[in-house]
């Protein structure tokens, strides 16, 4: 089947399927994902897989109603092909329809790329793992915002600005204390960014040319303080005082020290700052995520970098999203608690009634390259932490027993970036509530190079539009009436 008639195939059901009741439609939906599913899985990748296009035309003819709507053909630097249906609706009056997203590109962008089927992630054309061997957070921020590897000139003077940026105002730090004691640490984290950038209102102006003009300062700002807020936060909720230790310059182990320094000896093992250092680079970009595509869709407003930070960190709250990594460690924590190996919840995420958490991503229908990374960052950093983990053997005997089951061979699901992470930073000394936040800290990069990406691009404002399915027009019943 050529691309022309798939497009006319689909259209053409589209169409009828206007006809049919709502609840009818949402059956026939239902049938044909699953229908298409079941298809892609014995094989049907000759429809989609680029290789069996035989040469992609300039533009894709879109039939409706005996009128053809010639569709410019997008072509990415990775080859990646895209139907630019941007003029659709003015020339036609109909809009496309894909719920979740998963067959629409919301923008182009630099910043990173991913193959899903292939397993490869890489930051500005260098590949995660070269990158998690050779770089480290502070370079690969500065790599993600700049777009290329700083000089040692540039590197040293963005690392003093971190190192200058750490210390947070009086009013931020009581934002902080003020937080009712219920409060979830990420709900603090994203209230603190925005105290951060009400604390520093000419880097958070909402004047796109004044706060593009002054990003780097605020850029510096955020990669700093969100980790000084995420220590804070967790020192007041454990009935501590905020800690005022200076910065050394090493991002990772300031952190490790703002978070647990007492009175006792604080000396924070190598292996253990590296560690997080490597879990921080591993999170720092994933392309148009919900929560990067959330920070987006708030900077196209016009929104300065604080507010689109703050509502990114709302988004990765989630369970399916950067929740996941709570979620996985709540999960071992249970098989180990029912005296499980893992064989009984594995036949329970099969029949459906739970989820195998750390499992599966939209993206990628391959090893998550970053689990393969931080599999072994895992035995090392509890190595160097002399900590026996009992839920460790648990997600090692899930992990092989799920790539060895045909469910999960059929549904391409393998361990994603959460299914280690959680026993790492357990075993720094983490509370569970806190995983999230430290996913948040890593990511603040990635979210910030969008919003330059954004901010500089003059984009308009991101507005999808939607099939209504609701009443028709209908007449106001008085209240005493009903
Ligand atoms: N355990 C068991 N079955 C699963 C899992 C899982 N973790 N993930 C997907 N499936 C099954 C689904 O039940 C579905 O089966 P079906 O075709 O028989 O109905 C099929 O695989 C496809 O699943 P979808 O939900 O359609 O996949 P989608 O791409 O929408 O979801 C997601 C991806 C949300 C990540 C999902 O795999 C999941 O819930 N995983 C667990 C949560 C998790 O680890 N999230 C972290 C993602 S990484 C990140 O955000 C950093």
């Amino acid at each position: 089947m050529d691309p022309h008639s798939l497009v006319e195939f689909t259209l053409g059901n589209v169409l009828l399927l206007n006809f049919i009741q709502r609840k009818v439609k949402r059956k026939v939906y239902n049938y044909i994902g699953t229908f298409l599913k079941k298809l892609s899985r014995i094989g049907s990748n000759r429809f989609y897989s680029h290789s069996n296009i035989p040469k992609m035309p300039e533009s894709a003819d879109l039939r409706l109603n005996d009128q053809s709507y010639p569709l410019p053909i997008l072509t990415g630097t990775e080859k990646e092909h895209a139907i630019d249906i941007s003029q659709l609706r003015k020339l036609s009056k109909f809009i496309t329809f894909d719920d979740g997203y998963g067959n629409t590109g919301s923008c182009e962008s630099s910043i990173t790329f991913i193959d899903g089927d292939k397993g490869i992630l890489r930051y500005r054309g260098y590949d995660i793992s070269e990158l998690a061997e050779k770089s480290n957070f502070l370079e690969t921020c500065y790599l993600l915002i700049y777009g290329d590897l700083p000089t040692p000139e540039r590197l040293q003077e963005f690392n003093n600005k971190i190192a200058a940026s750490a210390e947070l105002t009086q009013e931020v730090v009581e934002t902080l204390r003020s937080l009712p004691k219920t409060t979830h640490p990420m709900a603090a984290l994203a209230c603190g960014i925005q105290s951060l950038g009400g604390a520093y209102p000419t880097l958070a102006s909402n004047n796109r040319s004044s706060d593009l003009e002054k990003f780097d300062d605020a850029a510096c700002l955020i990669i700093s303080s969100i980790r000084s807020i995420a220590a804070a936060q967790h020192r007041f909720s454990m009935g501590m005082n905020h800690s005022t230790k200076d910065s050394t310059g090493n991002y990772c182990e300031d952190f490790l020290s703002f978070m647990f320094s007492g009175d006792g000896n604080d000396e924070i093992p190598e292996a253990v700052s590296k560690a997080l250092d490597v879990i921080f680079l591993l999170h720092a970009d994933h392309e148009q995520n919900c929560s990067t595509s959330t920070c987006r869709m708030i900077a196209s407003g016009g929104a300065n970098p604080f507010a689109s930070v703050a509502g990114a960190i709302s988004a990765l709250w989630g369970p399916l999203h950067g929740g996941a990594n709570m979620a996985v460690i709540n999960m071992l924590n249970e098989i180990h608690k029912s005296g499980d190996d893992g064989s009984k919840f594995i036949e329970s995420a099969k029949a459906g009634k739970s989820r195998l958490m750390g499992f599966g991503h939209r993206v990628y229908r391959n090893y998550d390259p970053r689990a393969k990374i931080l599999k072994s960052a895992c035995d090392q950093a509890l190595e160097a932490l002399g900590v026996e983990s009992p839920i460790l053997e648990i997600a090692r005997n899930l992990e092989s027993s799920a790539l060895q089951d045909e469910y999960f061979i059929q549904r391409k699901l393998y361990p994603n970036v959460d299914f280690y992470s959680g026993i790492i930073l357990q075993a720094m000394g983490f509370p569970t509530n806190m995983f999230t936040v430290l996913f948040a800290i890593g990511r603040a990069p990635g979210w910030l190079a969008h919003w330059k990406e954004i901010a500089a691009s003059g984009s308009r404002i991101h507005r999808p539009r939607q099939i209504y399915q609701g009443s028709n027009l209908r007449s106001y019943t008085a209240l005493e009436e009903r």
